[in-house]
């Protein structure tokens, strides 16, 4: 079995769900769009008891005027800035070591981004170098809040949310707590 195929299985045992196989390999979801009460989500996203998604059924995020984000998207902020900063730079906005990656999501599609971040990458470099990205798909860290990363990061990609720390963020729904629950073992 090749390395990429028990990564996935062990990410998709890991979230107990076939999701990682499901996703769409459709590419980057629609565009930006100013909703009536001013807030800003990506065009015909839905909220789903606090988690806004796509017609494709990807998840993305929701800026309220004043600057406020929905949960995950509050989470992403905090999770990436644990998991991947480091590497990333803050924000997304890429270091000399690793690529921005509010600038990797203007193309990179939601499926690419789970797989890249569960089974990593490495890119020969002239001269016998490589570039590493690690595969995550073992850190529950990353892994049960990987969605939540990447609305924060859609949100940077599509200029909904600026740089620095966020103003807010929405409550913490019920489902997001069952869902922690359930991604950590109880
Ligand atoms: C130890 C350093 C390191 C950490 C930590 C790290 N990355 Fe990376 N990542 C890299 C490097 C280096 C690359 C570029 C690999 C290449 O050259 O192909 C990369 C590439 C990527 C790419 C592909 C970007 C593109 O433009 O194709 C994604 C997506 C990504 N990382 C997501 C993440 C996320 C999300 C996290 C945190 C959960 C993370 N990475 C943590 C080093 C890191």
């Amino acid at each position: 079995m090749t390395r990429f195929s028990q990564l996935a299985i062990a990410a998709m045992s890991l979230l107990g769900t076939v999701w990682f196989a499901s996703v769409p390999a459709s590419a980057v979801g629609p565009e930006m769009v100013t909703l009536p009460d001013g807030s800003k989500t990506q065009k015909g996203a839905k909220d789903e008891n606090g988690k806004w998604m796509t017609p494709d059924g990807e998840p993305t995020y929701r800026v309220k005027p004043d600057g406020i984000l929905d949960w995950y998207a509050y989470s992403g902020f905090r999770r990436y800035h644990s998991e991947c900063h480091v590497c990333h730079g803050p924000e997304g906005e890429g270091s000399t070591y690793a690529p921005a990656l509010k600038d990797s999501l203007k193309t990179l599609s939601y499926g690419d981004f789970i797989g890249v971040v569960a089974s990593g990458r490495v890119r020969h470099l002239p001269g016998g170098q490589e570039s590493v990205m690690p595969a995550l798909g073992d850190n529950k860290n990353v892994m049960c809040y990987v969605d939540d990363i990447y609305i924060y990061l859609k949100a940077r990609s599509d200029g909904a949310v600026g740089r620095g720390r966020p103003v807010g963020r929405d409550e913490k729904p019920e489902a997001a707590k069952e869902y922690d629950k359930a991604c950590f073992g109880g």
